[in-house]
């Protein structure tokens, strides 16, 4: 089943072309249509007037996201809720908010009892993002997108996430249509970004072996702190998720105009600073807090793009994908960062397919 690979991981991280080619597929025949989300979509859409996401884990972070795309791309309120906080808050509750729920598995327990907690306190319609058709979570939901990542093995979930961006993407500008936000031509420019992504992807493939000599050193190292902002925090996220889980080495992520506001106390020679920096609008912001750390002797490790324009220097190190993408950015983004936790996770020696404490599916509190 592994063919020339040694791990699920690093197999599922290599079928992600195919994974959003697949998923996109759909898409590309329809364009941004309701129907992609099932058949009561067209009559339920039109009629949100917000979203809340709830998810656990790397889907929730999918969900963080999404944020930054619902409510630019359609202008639509949108809160990102952890199911297990969710589910034992007195929540307040809209019934003309759409509640999309996230999840690879479509079994994760407090997933699954947040979304009936969200229509118990009034929500009146859910929509599923999920991998694995007719699991409980979509059985449960009136609408309906499937990822088409294939089966996930691996503990760490690589190719469900940026299956799951691109679905949450494709939620995003069929909203923004929906309420006239987004014109045709918009809509022509959409597409050709979800058209050019698996090649994207591919390119940050690529990069693995300059990847792997950063990992090599990480994986010597006690600590890592994870940087980004807008777009791009919810990718540091992920980025430190994937680093503990499978070689356990502690790490935090922080967006970066935090850092005055503690982490910056963390800040030595002892290190590793991962920063997620493509050309986006608040590059030059993420330039400054990146001197913050220079200033403090931090080592940084920077993901950018061609058009970030950064030059190596004593302390900096950089890797590139060849262009900006644009919004899709976090989805390219995404790679580099799995890269880099599952060579560490093999320089230390930890078993990176079934990391220890750890299930694939939480059906469990
Ligand atoms: O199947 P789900 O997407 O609902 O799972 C949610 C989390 O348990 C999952 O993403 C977890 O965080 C992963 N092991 C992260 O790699």
């Amino acid at each position: 089943e592994l063919g020339p690979y040694s791990h699920f991981m690093q197999k599922e991280i290599y079928e992600q072309p195919k994974a959003l080619s697949d998923t996109i597929e759909a898409v590309l025949d329809a364009g941004f249509a309701m129907q992609l989300f099932g058949e009561n979509a067209e009559a339920l859409l039109p009629k949100l007037t917000g979203v809340k996401i709830i998810a656990c884990g790397t889907s929730y972070y999918a969900g963080l996201t999404a944020k930054y795309w619902i409510e630019s791309i359609a202008g639509v309120q949108c809160d990102v809720e952890i199911a297990s906080e969710y589910r034992y808050r007195n929540a307040w509750a809209d019934p003309q908010h759409l509640v999309v729920t996230i999840s690879q598995s479509g079994e994760t327990l407090d997933t699954m009892e947040a979304l009936k907690y969200a229509k118990e306190r009034g929500h009146q319609y859910a929509l599923s993002i999920c991998n694995v058709r007719e699991s409980a979570i979509p059985r449960a939901s009136e609408l309906v997108f499937y990822t088409r990542a294939g089966a996930e093995i691996g503990v760490a979930s690589t190719k469900a996430f940026t299956t799951q961006l691109v679905a949450l993407f494709t939620l995003a500008v069929t909203l923004g249509k929906v309420r006239g936000r987004v014109s045709a031509e918009q809509e022509a420019g959409y597409l050709d970004d979800l058209r050019h992504l698996p090649g994207s992807v591919q390119h940050a493939l690529n990069l693995e072996p300059q990847i792997k000599a950063w990992a090599d050193k990480f994986a010597a190292k006690d600590h890592a702190l994870f940087l980004g902002r807008g777009l791009h925090y919810p990718i540091a996220l992920e980025g430190a998720l994937k680093l503990k889980e499978i070689s356990y080495i502690h790490a935090e992520a922080y967006p970066a105009g935090e850092l005055k506001h503690g982490p910056l106390a963390l800040v030595d020679s002892a290190m590793p600073v991962v920063v997620i920096a493509p050309n986006d609008s608040l590059l030059e912001k993420v330039k400054s807090n990146m001197q913050e750390v220079r200033a403090r002797g931090g080592e940084l490790f920077v993901f950018a793009d061609a058009d970030s324009h950064f030059s190596e220097s004593e302390g900096v190190h950089v890797i590139r994908t060849p262009r900006h993408v644009g919004v899709l950015s976090p989805v390219v983004h995404a790679i580099p960062v799995q890269i880099l936790a599952y060579h560490a996770a093999l320089a230390r020696g930890t078993d990176v397919d079934k990391p220890r404490n750890l299930a694939k599916s939480v059906t469990v509190e």
